[in-house]
């Protein structure tokens, strides 16, 4: 018999690692408080670009994969992952609330023994202060009756090389048994898992990770500016650079972060920081620069263009990254705004995204005063543009 998972929230990260222990030879159940999307996903089509609605079919139709809205007592998985949002709240600070209910209702279905594993983004020292007192209460066990683990998700949406299966994860554990007993699940189906020391060096490796991302994607779009200043191809400049073989690695200019995780993270981080009484001014720096990102696109469209005041611009991809529809925190939202305040008329072109804030993608054509490439989606033909003036935020041509 197959040993049965649970993955509470069936999103950019947890459809593909059900999918993944699914294909292993696990019998997974998702778990998803969105009604629409569980219906969705059980009708065998995909919510997200990486995922193919045959690959669903298929772990449906083998007794594999199954999605539920929600879990009763007769619940019996013995590892159950955690994979919801840990956004900002509106006071900037860290959002728990999705957390602590899949978390609660994990704890009302773990069994003695079980195994219930974070990968959700957190602050160090959650799992061990916040995750365990909730499981421990919704069970009715205590901590030393079942086990607790901690395994950041690495997943990078549309990377077509680093993969579930490919990508080095971290775990680590309330106990050593729980770290063994997660690794063991993680190896079977991916390479590569590295134990760390304690659930907080876990929690905080993956704020490093992407706040690393944050600060140096700031850093190389104000490096851009620069570069457009005295005329020369940012690009190019990487380009030379990167042939160093040691101690540079390229980042590229836009406008500036998006998504669910590098706009968010780092202010984990800093409230994090802020508790302890440790200085973020890196991490605060580069939310800064990459704010400003926009406007600063809003001003080169100015000057390209002598004045905005009822100009015609099509502002192209508005994805928050190339080649997928997600539009959460895009810093495109900010740019159209930015156009719009200074008096262009503005339509956008993304048929990923298709339908945005009640719009539609607009065409690409000939009929703009300005096309300004936000979001370069692989499948976008500029030859529709003609002679259109063009403003890339990804450096010049
Ligand atoms: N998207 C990424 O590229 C990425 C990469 C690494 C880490 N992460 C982290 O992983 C976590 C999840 O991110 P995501 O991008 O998959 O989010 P997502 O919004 O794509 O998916 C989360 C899902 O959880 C569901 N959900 C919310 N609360 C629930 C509950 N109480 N019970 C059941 N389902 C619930 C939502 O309906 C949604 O479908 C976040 O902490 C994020 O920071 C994301």
């Amino acid at each position: 018999m197959k040993t049965k998972i649970g993955v509470i929230g069936q999103g950019y990260v947890g459809l593909p690692l059900a999918l993944a222990a699914a294909s292993a030879g696990f019998a997974v159940f998702g778990v998803d408080s969105d009604l629409e999307k569980v219906l969705q996903i059980n009708s065998g089509n995909s919510p997200i670009e990486d995922i193919s609605n045959e690959e669903i079919s298929l772990l449906i139709k083998t007794d594999s994969y199954r999605c539920l809205t929600h879990v009763d007592s007769t619940f019996d998985a013995e590892v159950i992952l955690i994979c919801v949002p840990t956004p900002l709240n509106s006071g900037h600070q860290p959002d728990l609330s999705y957390l602590r209910s899949a978390v609660e209702t994990a704890g009302k279905v773990l069994k003695q023994g079980g195994l219930v594993v974070i990968e959700s983004t957190i602050q160090p020292g959650t799992t061990r202060d916040v995750i365990v007192p909730i499981l421990e209460k919704a069970s009715g066990l205590s901590r030393d009756q079942f086990l607790v683990a901690y395994s950041p998700e690495r997943i990078d949406p549309a990377n077509k090389i680093w993969q579930v299966s490919n990508t080095p994860k971290l775990v680590a554990g309330l106990t050593d048994e729980a770290a063994q007993k997660a690794k063991d699940f993680y190896s079977k189906f991916i390479n590569q898992i590295d134990i760390c020391n304690s659930l907080e060096v876990a929690e905080t490796a993956k704020l490093l990770e992407n706040s690393f991302r944050l600060v140096n994607i700031s850093f190389i779009n104000e490096f851009a500016i620069f570069c457009q200043k005295i005329g020369i191809n940012i690009n190019d400049v990487i380009k030379a650079a990167a042939t160093k073989p040691y101690g540079f690695m390229p980042f590229y200019p836009s406008v500036g972060v998006g998504g669910h995780c590098i706009p968010v993270d780092p202010l984990y981080l800093a409230s994090a920081a802020k508790e302890a009484g440790a200085p973020t001014r890196f991490i605060d720096l580069a939310d800064q620069i990459n704010l400003e990102m926009p406007s600063y696109f809003v001003a080169r469209a100015d000057e390209i263009l002598g004045g905005l005041k009822g100009k015609k611009i099509l502002v192209i991809g508005v994805a928050y990254k190339p080649n997928v529809a997600d539009i959460r925190e895009t810093p495109v939202a900010a740019l159209i705004t930015g156009l719009k305040k200074s008096g262009a008329s503005v339509a956008w072109h993304d048929d990923l995204v298709k339908t945005w804030n009640n719009q539609s993608s607009a065409p690409v054509t000939d009929q703009y005063d300005l096309a300004i490439i936000a979001t370069p989606h692989d499948y976008i033909q500029l030859s529709n543009l003609g002679n259109t003036p063009i403003l890339n935020t990804r450096g010049s041509k």
